[in-house]
C-alpha cells in the first residue's frame, strides 16, 4: 500500500449563544426579511466569554479524542484566523499549550476567508516533504469581536466558530488531487480589518485615526467572488483531468447564498452539489469550510475513504481565493 497525505479526522465547535435575525433587529435597524433574502443567513453563533483560541482548542481536543491520538505525536499546528487573540503569541501556540502538543511547532496563517485553504495547502506540503507525519489544521474566528456593531451592512453577515482536520502521512490513495491559490493585492482595500494605528511621536505628519473594525465594499467582493471563484473552480477541476460531472460536491466559503447560486449558474455545476450551512452560522471566515466539512462527515453525507470527489473553495480579504480538489 502506498502512503499519501490524507485528512484522517475532522472536528468543529461553535459557541452556544444563537443570535437570530430577529434578535439583531432589536439592536440595529435591520430585519429578518432583508437579511435572509439578501444573504441566506437565519442565525449565527456569538461568543459570550470564549476567545478564538478557546474555540480552536475545543476543535483540537475533539479531533484528538475522535482520532485517539497522543498530542505528543503532532508535528505541527496551523491555525487560519483573522481574529487571533494576540498578534503574538499566535492562536496556534495557545492551542498547542491547551492540548499539550509538546513536540509540535505552531503558527497562524492570515488569508481572511481563504485562510483554511491556504493553511491546508501548507500542511499538505509539509507532510509531502517527508519530514513530518501528523499536523492539525484549524480555521477559527471570533469575528463578533472585530465587527463594527454600528454598521448594519456588515454586522449582520458574520458569526463565530471553528473547525479543523487532522492531516497525516499515511497509507491510502492520493487524496489531494489539485490545489490552486491566488491573491490580488491591488484590490486589497475592498476589505480591511485590524488596522494598526500610526499615531507615534515620530510620525512626520499627523496620521488620520484608523479603525481596526472590519470594513467592506460588499458589492465589489460580491462581483469578485462570482467572477474569480467560478473560474477557479472550473480551472481546478480541469487541471485535475476530471470533468464537473465527476465532482460529487462543492464546499464553498459561506459568505452569501446569492454568491453560491451565482457560482453554480456560472460554472454550470448543479446547485444541489453546493453544500451550505450559512443559514445557521453566517460567515465565520476561515472557519466556514472546515465546519461544513465536519458537519457533512458527521452526518455521513461525506465519508473519509469513500473517494468521493469534492472541491473546497475559499475567497475573501486580500483579496485571496483558492480551491482544493480532494478524493475523500
Ligand atoms: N438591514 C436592512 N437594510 C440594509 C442592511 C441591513 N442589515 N444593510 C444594508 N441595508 C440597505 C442599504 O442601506 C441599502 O439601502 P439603500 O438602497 O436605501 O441605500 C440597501 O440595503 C441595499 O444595500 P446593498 O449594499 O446594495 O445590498 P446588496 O444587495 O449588495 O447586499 C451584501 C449587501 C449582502 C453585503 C452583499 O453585497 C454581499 O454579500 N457581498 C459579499 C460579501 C462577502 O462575500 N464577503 C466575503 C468576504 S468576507 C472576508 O473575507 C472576511
Amino acid at each position: 500500500m502506498t502512503c499519501n497525505v490524507r485528512i484522517t479526522e475532522t472536528g468543529s465547535y461553535v459557541p452556544a449563544l444563537k443570535v437570530s435575525n430577529d434578535d439583531l433587529s432589536k439592536i440595529m435597524d435591520t430585519n429578518d426579511e432583508w437579511i435572509s433574502s439578501r444573504t441566506g443567513i437565519a442565525s449565527r453563533r456569538i461568543v459570550t466569554k470564549e476567545t478564538t483560541a478557546d474555540l480552536c482548542g475545543q476543535v483540537a481536543k475533539q479531533i484528538i479524542q475522535r482520532a485517539n491520538l497522543d498530542p505528543a505525536e503532532l508535528d505541527f499546528i496551523i491555525v487560519a484566523t483573522m481574529t487571533s487573540d494576540y498578534t503574538s503569541p499566535s492562536t496556534a501556540c495557545l492551542v498547542q499549550s491547551q492540548i499539550g502538543a509538546k513536540n509540535a511547532f505552531a503558527f497562524d496563517v492570515t488569508a481572511a476567508c481563504s485562510g483554511f485553504i491556504y493553511a491546508l495547502s501548507i500542511g499538505e506540503n509539509f507532510l509531502r516533504g517527508g519530514r513530518y507525519q501528523k499536523g492539525l489544521i484549524i480555521g477559527g474566528e471570533t469575528l463578533s469581536r472585530m465587527i463594527d456593531w454600528e454598521d448594519r451592512s456588515t454586522a449582520v453577515l458574520f458569526g463565530d466558530g471553528a473547525g479543523g482536520v487532522l492531516l497525516e502521512w499515511t497509507e491510502g490513495n492520493k487524496q489531494f488531487l489539485q490545489t490552486s491559490l491566488h491573491s490580488d493585492g491591488s484590490r486589497a482595500l475592498n476589505l480591511t480589518a485590524g488596522a494598526l494605528s500610526s499615531q507615534t511621536p515620530f510620525m512626520e505628519e499627523p496620521q488620520k485615526s484608523v479603525s481596526a473594525k472590519l470594513a467592506m465594499n460588499g458589492r465589489a467582493i460580491f462581483d469578485f467572488a462570482l467572477r474569480e471563484v467560478s473560474t477557479d473552480i472550473q480551472n481546478t477541476i480541469e487541471a485535475s483531468g476530471l470533468a464537473s460531472a465527476n465532482i460529487d460536491y462543492i464546499l464553498p466559503h459561506q459568505a452569501n447564498t446569492r454568491i453560491i447560486d451565482g457560482i453554480a449558474k456560472k460554472t454550470k455545476i448543479k446547485r444541489e452539489k453546493f453544500l451550505t450551512n450559512i443559514q445557521n452560522y453566517g460567515n465565520t471566515s476561515a472557519a466556514t469550510i472546515p465546519i461544513l466539512l465536519d458537519e457533512n462527515i458527521q452526518s455521513q453525507h461525506l465519508t473519509l475513504g469513500s473517494e468521493q470527489k469534492i472541491v473546497l473553495t475559499g475567497f475573501g480579504g486580500g483579496l485571496t481565493w483558492g480551491s482544493i480538489l480532494l478524493s475523500l
